[in-house]
């Protein structure tokens, strides 16, 4: 008995097998294409992240024996939107992007025109074009050819969980679940449904988009024409985020987790009451139970992270993997001064500003790749902190999780920042652990989220340092530079 997670991340798909006692037997992954057709856009072609969830999927096939499998669980990179047909499951156009801006006009229009407070007490979001509503807004206005055959029912519309299932059956399924819907600025976070006022605002037929599901359960069987062979119930759907929360055994009030991936992202469980915040937090669904109980988390969205450092890799050109950056940061003591604020997309939380762009500051001739490596790694650090201090009660540790995780040197620059110790457990790829547990719970591969917490296994402690002043002075740097950078696209 053994779960097949796949997480169709931003960058690529990953596909796990986990076994009952939470281990991971075998892993695929490929990588697919990013689309930059103008500045601040980014897309994805919905049939290279079809083919890469085969490809992850074939790899990790021939690494374990598939009889044993007994579920599929999906998680998927959130808000990112796509189109296809409902017959030839073909899409007419790439995906826009969850880090895509091109809707920052939009935005100010509907601020403008003041529809920020509703949208917000009903999603919990706000309008920024990290979500999905003005992206379908901007394909509505843009390419009103394709969008009519939106509105004729022919085209679908989803996130990337929900495209994924209908592949994978043969268009049979049209679904997603609360905690991708929540993206989307279409979904009511009180009543847990699609709201007719915002489909109206946003101008998106209710018809087009898909049906909602619980988080784990009977959602879905998988067609073996089109899907390597496999006919296997489709049991858990999480976004990305939620996933790894669902992973790290958050399964509390207040339990909390920072996942390093494109993006960084710190979710606390706030059960099942709607928590909101005034200070940048978004408040989304975590996730909802066969029997439709809903549970709800706080977020602090940070959308340059991982991202950053593969720019340095691809854009730049400085480190030649991502796995380098410990050693090179750890060439030099600190920075000398020099800060680097990776707003390549913008800036997220808390400071919400699709004008801010990136910079590096405090460049002299002395500067090496080894501070600007390290600048790097504390920017990582020091947003996370700036979350922190908005979340609404202090945490006395912090989860975290995601590929940047594996890096001693983040984590206990992160300890050294937030002051309280960064735990980091022995699976880090917790995103797929998430999606696993929702499906093998759908399953009775476990039975209780019980028997999931007693997987979770430390791997080690970071404590913060004891210079708290120069911590201190380093993120006041920091806090300076933002500044610095909002406001100049
Ligand atoms: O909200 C965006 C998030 O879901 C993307 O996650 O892991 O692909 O950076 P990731």
């Amino acid at each position: 008995m053994s779960v097949l997670a796949i997480d169709a991340g931003t960058t690529g798909v990953t596909a796990v097998v986990v076994t009952p006692d939470g281990q991971i037997a075998a892993k695929g992954y490929q990588e697919f294409a990013q689309h930059f057709p103008k500045p601040g856009w980014v897309e994805h072609a919905p049939e290279e992240i079809w083919q890469a969830t085969l490809e992850a999927v074939r790899e990790v096939l021939t690494k374990v024996d598939r009889s044993e499998l007994t579920a599929i669980g999906i998680t998927n990179q959130r808000e990112t939107i796509l189109l296809w047909d409902r017959e030839t499951l073909g899409s007419p156009r790439r995906a826009i992007v969850w880090q895509d801006r091109r809707t920052a006009d939009i935005c100010t229009r509907l601020k403008d025109a003041g529809h920020e407070e509703r949208v917000t007490e009903l999603t919990g979001l706000r309008l920024d074009p990290y979500f999905s509503g003005t992206k379908l807004m901007w394909l509505a206005e843009q390419e009103p050819h394709t969008w009519a055959l939106v509105g004729s029912g022919r085209y679908a519309i989803g996130t990337v969980d929900s495209y994924l299932i209908a592949r994978m059956t043969r268009g049979t399924y049209h679904v997603t679940d609360v905690s991708n819907a929540s993206r989307t600025l279409l979904f009511d976070l009180t009543t847990g449904d699609w709201s007719d006022e915002l489909c109206g605002l946003f101008g998106v037929p209710r018809d087009a988009l898909p049906e909602l599901v619980p988080s784990w359960g009977e959602i879905a069987v998988s067609d073996p024409r089109t899907f390597l062979d496999l006919s296997l119930p489709i049991a858990g759907i999480a976004g990305d985020q939620q996933s790894a929360l669902f992973g790290q055994t958050c399964f509390d009030e207040g339990d909390s987790k920072c996942t390093y991936g494109t993006g960084s992202f710190i979710l606390t469980n706030t059960g099942t009451s709607l928590e909101r915040s005034s200070a940048g937090l978004l408040s989304t669904a975590a996730w909802r139970s066969p029997s439709g109980e809903l549970t709800y988390a706080l977020e602090g969205a940070i959308f340059v992270t991982g991202a950053a450092v593969q720019w340095l890799r691809d854009g730049l050109q400085i480190v030649g993997s991502a796995a380098e950056t410990a050693a090179i940061a750890a060439t030099v003591p600190d920075t000398e001064g020099v800060v680097f604020v990776p707003a390549l997309t913008g800036l997220g939380a808390p400071h919400w500003d699709p004008h801010a762009r990136g910079l590096i500051i405090g460049l002299t001739r002395g500067t090496t790749r080894g501070h600007i490596v390290r600048a790097t790694l504390e920017a990582i650090a020091f947003e996370v902190r700036d979350v922190l201090e908005t979340m609404p009660a202090a945490l006395s540790s912090l989860r975290v999780d995601g590929g940047a995780a594996a890096n001693d040197l983040l984590c206990q620059i992160q300890a050294d920042q937030i002051g309280v110790p960064v735990e980091r457990p022995k699976l880090v790829e917790t995103t797929a652990l998430g999606a696993a547990f929702l499906a093998g719970l759908g399953t009775g591969v476990w039975d209780s989220t019980d028997d999931l917490r007693q997987t979770w296994q430390l791997d080690r402690s970071f404590s913060p340092g004891g210079d708290r002043d120069a911590a201190d002075a380093a993120h006041r740097r920091w806090i300076d530079a933002v500044e610095r950078s909002k406001a100049w696209a």
